[in-house]
């Protein structure tokens, strides 16, 4: 929660709209920010976007001289081994790797609405999202998003600002592989941003530019429930899954430049809440009037935004119920949320950690 209050003391007032999901400004961070001064701000990022191509993060692992040996999470270093034999990290090195990101989310703050909490969630699900449970591949176990062709998939838009966001922190622990970097990166954000507890446990190696996935396997937001149910199906997911895990975009916003759709889809983008359900079952959505891909707008401000996809959750009666239940009671969305987002970014990682040794990472003050 501890980045989320810290935001808080930059609140900008704005009114209160109707609905009882319209939250004072006490709730949101730089949203508030007149629409000008968010532009330009956002302007300094948007230029970077054609340079998705590189990843920087390919060749990094290799320059600290370090191998990753075994799905244990034992490192030896090559040049040179440690008087101490392999370096075996405990809980405690890994929760300093949580501390750091932690850290570096309540520095950084000039990015959209004050946070890069969202697009870490995002670079975490995107990273395990491509996991097909037939053939076992794809998932967080790989990190192969660092490599073109898959950083170059329409999709993974935008999320080259989430892999570099985490190079400073790869460069301090170099003994995390990328793939459990990523991953607790989402759990922490998630955290932080003031969601449930993400239980997490390591063991991902990363794996070379031959193991990237097909283009496809991630969700096309201008579908519907059917294309909703095949994707989050191929991975193993049931629809009160599917519905839960979609709660996640109470967090961020939707960039023109990167997926072509705009907008947040709440008043505090930079707080984790059921806001996302309550606001799908106590808004009117219209249908909005622009010159860009058919997305729903509120309308009581017209400020906010649900993807197709989104309304696909109100429209199907199965996925309607799961809604209904997350958006009257926070807390059962916060628990099946951390159920589901644990079982996501677990996908296809052969783990030697036991499930009921999953390290609870200490948020920040
Ligand atoms: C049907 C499934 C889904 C579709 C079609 C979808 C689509 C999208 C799209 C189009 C964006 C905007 C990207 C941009 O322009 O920057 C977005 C953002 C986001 N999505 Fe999803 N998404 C889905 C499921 C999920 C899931 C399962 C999670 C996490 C568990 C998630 C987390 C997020 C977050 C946090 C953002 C905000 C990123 C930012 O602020 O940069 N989404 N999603």
């Amino acid at each position: 929660m501890a980045s989320a209050a810290r935001s808080a003391s930059r609140v900008f007032l704005r009114s209160t709209p109707a609905t009882s999901s319209f939250r004072p400004a006490a709730r949101s961070t730089r949203f508030a920010i007149p629409q000008s001064l968010r532009a330009s701000a956002r302007r300094g990022y948007s230029s970077e976007a054609g340079s998705e191509k590189s990843s920087s993060s390919s060749t990094g692992i290799w320059a600290f001289g370090i191998a990753a040996l075994g799905a244990g999470g034992a490192y030896f270093y090559l040049n040179g081994a440690s008087p101490k034999g392999p370096f075996v990290p405990t809980q405690a090195d890994y929760q300093k790797v949580y501390d750091a990101i932690a850290l570096r989310l309540q520095n950084e703050t000039d990015y959209d609405d004050g946070s890069y909490g969202p697009v870490l969630v995002r670079l975490a699900w995107h990273a395990s999202g491509t996991y097909d449970k037939e053939t076992g591949t794809g998932g967080s176990n790989g990190s192969t998003m660092r490599f073109a062709p898959e950083s170059d998939h329409g999709a993974n838009a935008g999320l080259k600002h989430a892999r570099d966001f985490l190079e400073p922190i790869k460069a301090q622990f170099p003994w995390i592989t990328y793939s459990d970097l990523w991953t607790l990166a989402g759990a922490c954000s998630i955290q932080e941003l003031g969601g449930p507890t993400i239980p997490w446990r390591p063991g991902r190696e990363d794996k070379d530019v031959a193991a990237c996935t097909p283009d496809g396997r991630l969700p096309d937001a201008a579908q519907g429930h059917r294309h909703i149910r095949d994707v989050f199906g191929r991975m193993g997911f049931d629809d009160r899954e599917m519905v839960a895990l979609i709660g996640a975009h109470a967090l961020g916003r939707a960039h023109s430049d990167r997926s072509g759709f705009d907008g947040p889809w709440d008043f505090s983008p930079t707080v984790f809440s059921n806001d996302f359900f309550k606001l799908l079952v106590e808004e009117k959505w219209n249908q909005k009037k622009w010159n860009g891909p058919t997305q729903f707008t509120d309308k009581t401000t017209s400020t906010l935004m649900m993807l197709p996809t989104d309304i696909a959750l109100i429209k199907d009666k199965a996925f309607k119920q799961h809604v209904d239940r997350y958006a009257k009671d926070s807390d059962v969305f916060f628990k099946e949320f951390s159920d589901v987002f644990v079982k996501l970014i677990e996908l296809g990682v052969p783990f030697q950690v036991k499930p009921e040794d999953r390290f609870v990472f200490k948020a920040s003050e």
